[in-house]
């Protein structure tokens, strides 16, 4: 009998999951008689036994749809919650495993779903993983899938901006999805041509920006564009939350430390405002009428880009063939043209943010953007 691979989805959808799906079963029944099955809902539909077979008819026709056809969730083994308690359900998980008799477990996902996978494989499953998000922000890949479709996404929206921007003489802050990172929002801000890009790895000041914008206006352009990813902060933020964070670490008291966690939380709780924030300050302090626009969602839905679809197939295959290879404990990554696997320990806890001289930083920087710091081209 051929092998048994059992699939799941995990963290946030993003396009291009059904053809990595659809990759993985094709080559893994079609090139080496494997059988595929597919458990819902990430690794909950794994502890539940929840689970629907992949087979040629299931893997037909999902090429281009958005989304996954398994379903997903953030659920953690370690940390699920089951009825109103946080449980430990690893050994259900691993007991589900072993009952399917399944010989590897392939997990499509993010940074949070490399690190629980991580955690299957300490406990002997036969783990491969897919690096998927928008956020771009997987470590030991050039690139995630799901990211080139949302870059589409957002560019356009910069985009549409422009025009309404423009008739209207207004500044349009726009708010762009990646987490802790900043690759969504410095890649459509600088194909989209916003005047100003605020990714978390730079902390702006909001004077440079207010600058920025009236040099614009003297300029005579009485419109701006502010693509802000979702993690950015101001520097002022930036250097309260690195000084909890080292309180934190210092302290032994229990009861500061407790002190700390509710300083940094009040930190964390301002900064869901953030961008509303920024475009009030902007309107007040450059007399501009300020617009929000928080694309949210929207950058995650849909069908895949030609580019996504292309990554998610060579690392849905690439994981196929690594499965009758017997290579387990690792990531199927994209580097240059290879798929090639990276061991999960080494890739685990880290997140891919954008060097502060990467090639679009200094594109971005000799355009002219505004990065909200006071470094030119
Ligand atoms: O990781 C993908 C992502 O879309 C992030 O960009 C964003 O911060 C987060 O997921 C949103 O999560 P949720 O869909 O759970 O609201």
């Amino acid at each position: 009998m051929g092998k048994l691979i059992g699939i799941l989805t995990a963290g946030g959808d993003t396009p291009g999951l059904n053809a990595a799906i659809r990759a993985i079963g094709k080559a893994a029944i079609g090139v080496y008689g494997m059988e595929v099955i597919g458990f819902r809902d990430g690794f909950r539909g794994l502890m539940e036994n929840r689970f629907i077979d992949l087979d040629s008819k299931a893997l037909s026709g999902i090429l281009t749809v958005g989304g996954t056809i398994l379903g997903t969730s953030r659920d953690k083994p370690h940390k699920m919650q089951v009825g109103s308690k946080i449980m430990d359900m690893t050994d259900v998980i691993v007991d589900n495993y072993h009952k399917h008799h399944l010989d590897a477990l392939i997990c499509l996902g993010g940074g949070g779903t490399q690190k629980n996978a991580y955690h299957l494989h300490k406990h002997g499953l036969n783990i491969i993983t897919l690096p998927k998000t928008i956020d771009n922000d997987v470590a030991g890949t050039d690139v995630t899938f799901g990211f080139d479709t949302a870059l589409g996404i957002a560019t356009e929206a910069i985009d549409r901006l422009h025009s309404t921007a423009h008739s209207h003489h207004r500044i349009i802050v726009v708010e762009i999805m990646g987490h802790r990172a900043g690759w969504l929002a410095l890649g459509a801000g600088v194909s989209g041509g916003a005047d100003v890009i605020l990714i978390p790895e730079i902390p702006y000041d909001t004077d440079v920006v207010v600058e920025s914008i009236l040099q614009r206006s003297r300029a005579g352009k009485n419109f701006s564009i502010v693509a802000i990813a979702e993690g950015s902060e101001s520097k002022n933020i930036h250097t309260l939350r690195l000084d909890l964070e080292k309180k934190l670490k210092e302290t032994k008291d229990l009861s500061e430390q407790e002190k700390i966690k509710n300083d940094m939380k009040d930190i964390n709780s301002l900064h869901a405002n953030n961008t509303i924030r920024l475009a009030k300050k902007l309107e007040e302090i450059t007399g501009l009428e300020s617009r929000v626009t928080i694309l949210g969602h929207l950058q995650r839905g849909g069908s895949p880009s030609a580019a996504d679809r292309l990554l998610a197939t060579r690392l849905g295959t690439a994981a196929a063939r690594l499965v009758h290879e017997g290579q387990f404990g690792i990531m199927v990554a994209s580097k240059g043209k290879k798929a090639v696997p990276v061991p999960l320990e080494k890739i685990v806890g880290k997140k891919k943010t954008v060097p502060l001289h990467h090639p679009w930083i200094e594109s971005a920087r000799f355009v002219g953007t505004c990065m909200g710091d006071n470094l030119k081209g």
